[in-house]
């Protein structure tokens, strides 16, 4: 244990020069200990298979055990390999962003690159590659966006679809389109060389030209044939074998260390306390070694990295080496790869995690797992036409992925902050996100792309006809589509061009006819992330008032929008300062004021690109000023289908299907109920609670979307 050395004085500090960056240059010792470790890892020694693997089969499927080194090395295997003759890409898709930037980051450094140049990263709202980039990792919903512009994907050679286990709907979706890119791909290519050889039998001429024109013709018209990889984590390759007619799957041996798994005796009723006084006795009673905690999103993660920060302060002086790191998806990209740096000589490192460390990175020195057993998910119900975010059991095939993360190096202990018999109640496995989300996002891109029949569309596991027949009537009903379900021009088609949910793109293109398009920007990227204000336990009166003073009488979109001009205005006075100094003073100011810096930063960054985007588009960015009526009605218009009327007891009634919900107690409206209202979300906990919330006129309903509400009255 940590201990012994009693000469820190009481503001004991962490040293922060462990800690890097990302873009770091190595030095020459560093050099040699990363090219030990990628060596040492699993998959090092069956490198040239793999690659021959490769080369014979167009669809490979590789599974192996997470941390066996497949999405940092293979990538590189195959450039060495000369899969990127002809200045094609390497394309490697995650299912979430932190995973695509922290890996390209990664990469970077093992092949002693700046990120951006021979290995980069793409992701919604942030590019980082450069024409000299031929390892990109990106999110599979970017590849998806990319297929709009390049049908063929004929920049790629080979695509490395990652996480395939995790069966994201964009997942899904991207492998039944790579399917039939990979036939058209070999189909052209095939024409190709039978066009060349019927010709060459007549004409001498050609017969010497053959290959070179061949070539050519590969190259000007990027027909190469697709080399498709599939790769997961979980042992069941069946299902994608199967699904791509029987391709060949190869397994990667990895290493496995017995992990002790602990379960509590009772049910835990709150998680997060729990999940603290674990972490403490770890941290007190256990040999040296990191603890990973699963928790289920950032509002969560920031509130226990405070309490730790703050009991820590409590613990005498040799026990107060503990240093807690956090990473999930909205996480500044500067921010990530902290909990890939080893915790200072003496401390041990506490790594606060959505279920992205489940099996998307691999962070070394974890010897202790605290696993509450749940996560959050999106839950569509088709009937009621309804989205939420709930907190959920997680599956077994999860908890086993869970506790296993204490395995790679070691033998390891995993705490289940659950009793034995609710292991027993768990599913076998997850259910694709495809069978339980709404389908209108990835229907838009379908019909974008010109696929128009959906259920005839080959899913590796079909959605349910009910998902997507509600998905299809929502984007009639947004404008989206014509009466025979074609994508409308121009809305559905600018839509479908805007990196958002089709409610939100819609909402910005009202907006530049409802002349708040500068509002509706800010609210849509305040939108885009998990949650600007915070306000801790033992101070929530007070986070409360400073709330007040930015709130509008309006709603919460509004207040939103005070907050996000009040951080201009901070920012313009204060921009004589030097960056470091001005981003001190942003982060102080957003303390002062219980809002999350790092949620307004990313926010600020959406703000920007989208910004960007309703510009190239056309639409005019101007401001509703005083009148900002002008931007509820536009809000109406909208979210026409989120709006909910006042019950006498003081709950709503939402009125696109009956559903009664409650005002959660972050909106400005909490205790001031209007009679009726549009919000953004809705979120299950104990109650339905709905997030986002601004005062409307009933009657602009049947003004503003008749096409619902005429009919519905
Ligand atoms: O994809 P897979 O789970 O098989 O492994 P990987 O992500 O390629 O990770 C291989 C090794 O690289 C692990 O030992 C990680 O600890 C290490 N790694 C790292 O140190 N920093 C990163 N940003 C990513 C991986
Ligand atoms: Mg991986």
């Amino acid at each position: 244990m940590a201990q012994g050395q009693g000469r820190l004085n009481s503001s004991t500090k962490i040293p922060k020069g462990n800690l890097s960056d990302g873009n770091r240059k190595l030095d020459a010792f560093s050099k040699q200990m990363l090219a030990q470790h990628r060596k040492s890892l699993p998959i090092a020694s069956v490198d040239k298979r793999l690659v021959e693997e490769v080369q014979k089969h167009d669809t490979l499927i590789i599974v192996g055990e997470t941390g066996s080194g497949k999405t940092t090395q293979l990538p590189q295997f195959l450039y060495n390999a000369g899969f990127c003759g002809d200045g094609k890409l390497i394309g490697i898709t995650q299912p979430r962003r932190v995973a695509a930037v922290t890996v390209a980051k990664r990469v970077a450094e093992e092949c002693g690159v700046n990120l951006g140049e021979k290995v980069g990263y793409s992701i919604r709202f942030e590019d980082m590659t450069s024409s000299l980039t031929r390892i990109k990792y990106m999110t599979d919903g970017l590849l998806l966006r990319e297929a709009l512009l390049d049908p063929h994907l004929s920049r790629y050679s080979v695509i490395i679809v990652d996480e395939a286990h995790e069966r994201t709907v964009h997942t899904d979706v991207l492998l039944g389109l790579l399917k039939s890119v990979q036939d058209a791909r070999s189909k052209s290519l095939n024409n190709l060389q039978n066009t060349k050889n019927k010709k060459t039998n007549n004409d001498i001429q050609l017969k010497e030209n053959g290959a070179q024109c061949l070539n050519f013709l590969k190259q000007y018209q990027g027909r190469t044939p697709l080399k498709l990889i599939i790769m997961s984590a979980s042992l069941d390759a069946r299902i994608f074998s199967e699904y791509f007619g029987g391709a060949r799957a190869v397994h990667i041996q990895g290493r496995q260390f017995p992990v002790d798994i602990f379960y509590t005796l009772h049910v835990e009723n709150d998680y997060l306390d729990a999940s603290l006084a674990t972490i403490f006795q770890i941290h007190l009673e256990e040999g040296p070694g990191d603890i990973l905690v699963f928790l289920t999103g950032q509002e969560e993660i920031e509130s226990v990295e405070r309490l730790v920060k703050e009991r820590l302060k409590q613990l005498p002086e040799n026990s107060k080496k503990l240093v807690a790191v956090s990473i999930f998806s909205s996480l500044p990209s500067e921010q990530q790869m902290r909990v890939f740096a080893p915790a200072p000589p003496g401390f041990r490192k506490v790594i606060l995690a959505t279920n992205i460390a489940e099996t998307s990175v691999t962070i070394s020195g974890i010897k202790y797992i605290i696993d509450p057993g749940l996560v959050k998910a999106r839950y569509y119900d088709p009937n009621k036409g309804l989205e939420s975010l709930v907190v959920v059991p997680i599956s077994k095939a999860q908890a086993l992925q869970r506790s296993g993360r204490a395995g790679r190096e070691g033998p390891g202990k995993c705490f289940r902050l659950y009793q034995e018999d609710q292991f027993g109640k768990f599913e076998d496995s997850t259910k694709p996100e495809i069978k339980r989300c709404n389908l209108s996002n990835i229907i838009l891109q379908l019909k974008a792309l010109g696929v128009d029949d959906i259920s005839g569309f080959d899913f590796i596991e079909k959605p349910t006809r009910s998902a997507i027949v509600k998905s299809l009537e929502q984007l009639f009903l947004l404008g989206a589509l014509t009466d025979d379900c074609k994508l409308s021009n121009p809305v559905g088609r600018q839509m479908a061009c805007l990196p958002l949910d089709p409610i939100y793109s819609k909402a910005l293109i009202l907006a530049s006819e409802f002349n708040c398009l500068e509002e509706m920007l800010i609210t849509v990227a305040m939108l885009s992330v998990e949650s600007i204000f915070y306000s801790p336990r033992d101070k929530k009166e007070e986070s409360r008032t400073t709330k007040k003073s930015f709130a509008s009488p309006e709603g919460d979109h509004l207040t939103l929008v005070n907050v996000y001009r009040a951080s201009n205005e901070f920012l313009e006075k204060r921009s004589g300062l030097s960056k470091e100094k001005r981003e001190k003073a942003f982060r102080k100011w957003c303390k002062e004021n219980f809002i999350d810096s790092r949620s307004l930063r990313h926010a600020r960054d959406i703000h920007s690109q989208i910004r960007r985007n309703v510009e190239q588009m056309g639409l005019r960015v101007a401001s509703c000023g005083d009148d900002v009526l002008q931007f509820c009605r536009c809000l109406a218009a909208s979210f026409f289908l989120n709006a909910a009327l006042k019950q006498p007891e003081g709950s709503y009634r939402a009125l696109a299907n009956g559903e009664i919900v409650s005002i959660h107690p972050s909106s400005v409206f909490f205790k001031n109920k209007p009679e009726c209202l549009i919000f953004n979300e809705l979120v299950e906990t104990n109650r339905k609670y709905i997030r986002n919330t601004t005062r409307i006129d009933y009657l602009w309903l049947t003004e503003l979307a008749p096409q619902f509400y005429a009919v519905q009255n």
